[in-house]
Formats: structure tokens, sequence, C-alpha cells
């Protein structure tokens, strides 16, 4: 499997490169289509792949929340961060936490999915989590149909004297497969010090239609909830699918 620093030894620049605070409106969007589907009430949700636990930190006050990540390092900056969560190393393909919840949210971890195999494993561990009529909400970067590239996003963030200046270049190098390839930069200057650092991040691409069929062929009815995408350009689309 592909070494991403980002969620190892480099885990500390995620804060700084996209805060807590950036994801309050989607989060917001997120809460409402979760109420919509299920209701009034105080519901448990699991976010798989929580990474920093960003989102999750705005959900806390509507949800009783668990998180699980594939990185004990950002599932640590997570644990810091929502202190009531109860937080779970494992791999979304795979896990079975002999738990159910009211709704299962895979928010751009779903980007690590790399072919057919991954996102069936994924939607299958959710089904295996989630009671009947239970949701789950999955929040893809990209389809096949919208993704442009080569593309390059940058922008530069500081925290408590340290400046990240990050670059992302996107491409498509192999239009018949399934994946797109990332190459981020870190330029990073600290008190004044300045490193570089480079990092390769290898993503999911599926045209909508194999994301409907494959939540279909896993027990979900599925639907499309899109909201206007967050500052950078990510983010926006979502598919809801709800256990059928
Ligand atoms: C961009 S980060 C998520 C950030 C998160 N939305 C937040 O609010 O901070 C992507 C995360 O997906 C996790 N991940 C990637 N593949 C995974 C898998 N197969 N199972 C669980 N987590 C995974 C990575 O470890 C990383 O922490």
């Amino acid at each position: 499997m592909e070494h991403h620093r980002l969620y190892h030894e480099l885990a500390h620049l995620w804060p700084i490169l996209s805060p807590p605070e950036e994801y309050a409106v989607e989060a917001w969007h997120l809460k409402e289509i979760l109420q919509e589907k299920l209701g009034p009430g105080r519901h448990s949700v699991l976010d798989m792949g929580c990474g920093g636990g960003h989102v999750l930190s705005h959900l806390s006050q509507w949800f009783n929340l668990t998180a699980l990540d594939l990185s004990p390092e950002m599932l640590s900056l997570s644990q810091n961060l929502n202190p009531a969560v109860p937080h779970h190393l494992g791999d979304m393909r795979e896990v079975r936490l002999g738990i159910t919840f009211d709704a299962i949210l895979v928010h751009d971890a779903i980007d690590y999915m790399l072919t057919e195999d991954d996102l069936s494993a994924a939607f299958q561990s959710a089904r295996m989590h989630l009671r009947p009529g239970g949701v789950l909400l999955l929040a893809p970067d990209h389809y096949r149909e919208t993704f442009v590239g080569p593309s390059v996003l940058h922008w530069v963030h500081e925290k408590e004297g340290l400046t990240v200046t990050f670059i992302e270049h996107a491409d498509d190098l192999n239009p018949s497969d399934t994946q797109t390839e990332s190459v981020f930069f870190y330029i990073i200057n600290d008190h004044g010090v300045r490193t570089i650092e480079e990092d390769h991040h290898t993503h999911g691409l599926f045209p909508k239609e194999t994301w409907l069929r494959l939540l279909r062929e896993c027990g979900f009815t599925p639907e499309e909830r899109n909201y206007p995408p967050y500052a950078g350009g990510y983010g926006g689309n979502v598919l809801v699918g709800v256990v059928s």
C-alpha cells in the first residue's frame, strides 16, 4: 500500500494545512442531511477515515460519535481534538467492530478506495455496521465525469510561527484505470528555517454510475445530495445510501 507521509511522519501539518474551522459549513450540510434522513434525536454516527477529526469536531454537538482511521498518527490528532469520542484503529475495507450505528460517514477518506473492489469492501463494512434503515454518507472529491487534470491547487497557512505552503499537482496519468495521481509539496518555514517535503497520493476516480451501482449491489438505496464546494474547490459531492 502507498505510504502517505501526510498521515504519518508529516501528520502534524494536517491541522495547519486544513484547519478544523474550515469544515464548519460542510459539517452543517452533513448534519442537515443526516437529520432529514434519520429524524430528530441524538443518533449514533461512525466516521470511517476520520483523519484529524476536523469534520467530527463540528458534529459532536448533535450526534454520538465513534471514529476509525488507518493511521495511528491521524487517530491521535483526532483523539486530542475529540477526547469524548471512542477511536478505533482499522481499515474501512475490513473493520468489524461488532457495533451497529444509525449512520456512517466516509468523508474524503473514501478517495483512497482505488478499485471497484475497494469501494465494494468499504460499502460492505458500512452495511455490516448499520441498523436497518441506517444511512451511509459519502463525500468523494471527484467523479470521472468532472475531474480535470492536470490541475494545481495551492495555499499558504500559518499557525504559531510555522508557515506551510501547500501545492498539489493532480493528474490522471492513465485514463483507462480508476485512479488519479497527485504530488503534494509542503514548503515549511519553521521560525525562519525552510524545509521542502514531497508526498505522493493515489486517489480513486469512478464514473458516478459506478458509485450508484456498487451502492445498490451492497444493499443500499442511493441518492445524490450535493452542496457547494468549499475553499480550494474540494468537496460538494455527497452520495447518500439508505440500507434497503
Ligand atoms: C484527508 S484525511 C481525512 C480528513 C478528515 N475528513 C478530517 O476531518 O480531518 C484522509 C484519511 O483517510 C484515512 N484512510 C485512508 N485509507 C483508509 C482506510 N482504508 N481505512 C481507514 N482510513 C483510511 C487516512 O489515514 C487519512 O487519515
